[in-house]
């Protein structure tokens, strides 16, 4: 009985071990579900632009937690300088769609970003960590701005420039 105890639990590692070396190797990065009132062509546009912040973000915390402050410079620079939708010229046609604080939202990343670099620079390491929590907070809130606010120019009634 008691061999038999020992044998099926061996089965058992054997199996998971098996399952762990088998096991894809690398798995999907999550994704923001799609909003509904965004064209697909306009979706993709800006996936194109902020694709590389979630891989951005996961190597800024790894440098910024080993006090790498060149490192973490290096990497804020980058996210400040990728954010650029707010002064480019499909700013126009992006704000059919986008809400005013999703642009709001871009300047907030860039300020947060620039400010963990000058943090590097003084080599203040608790400084980039705050920032590197307002920087976050950007990309969670301009998600939710993204999937649930209004744009910012509704569909021209006779309303559409109030309060622009
Ligand atoms: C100005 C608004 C804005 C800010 C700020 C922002 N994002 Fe995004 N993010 C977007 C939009 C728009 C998409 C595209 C979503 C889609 O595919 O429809 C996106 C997509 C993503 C995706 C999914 C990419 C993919 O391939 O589907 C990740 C991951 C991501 N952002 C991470 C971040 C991180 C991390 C930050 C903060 C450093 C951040 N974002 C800041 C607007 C923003």
């Amino acid at each position: 009985m008691k061999r038999w105890v020992m044998i099926s639990s061996t089965v058992v590692a054997i199996a998971v071990a098996v399952a762990l070396v088998l096991r894809p190797s690398r798995t999907l990065d999550p994704e923001l579900p799609p909003p509904a009132h965004i064209p697909a062509e306009v979706r993709a546009a800006l996936r194109g632009k902020m694709q590389r912040h979630g891989a951005d973000m996961r190597e800024l915390i790894m440098h910024l937690v080993v006090l790498d402050n060149d490192g973490a410079a290096r990497i804020a620079g980058r996210v400040y300088d990728e954010s650029t939708l707010v002064r480019s010229p499909d700013t126009e046609r992006l704000e059919k769609f986008l809400p005013r604080r999703f642009f709001a939202l871009e300047e907030q990343l860039k300020v947060a970003a620039r400010r963990i670099v000058e943090a590097a620079a003084r080599g203040d390491s608790a400084g980039q960590a705050e920032h590197f929590g307002t920087l976050t907070k950007t990309c969670v809130l301009c998600h939710e701005s993204y999937l649930f606010d209004r744009p910012t120019t509704t569909d021209l009634g006779p309303d559409a420039a109030v309060g622009r």
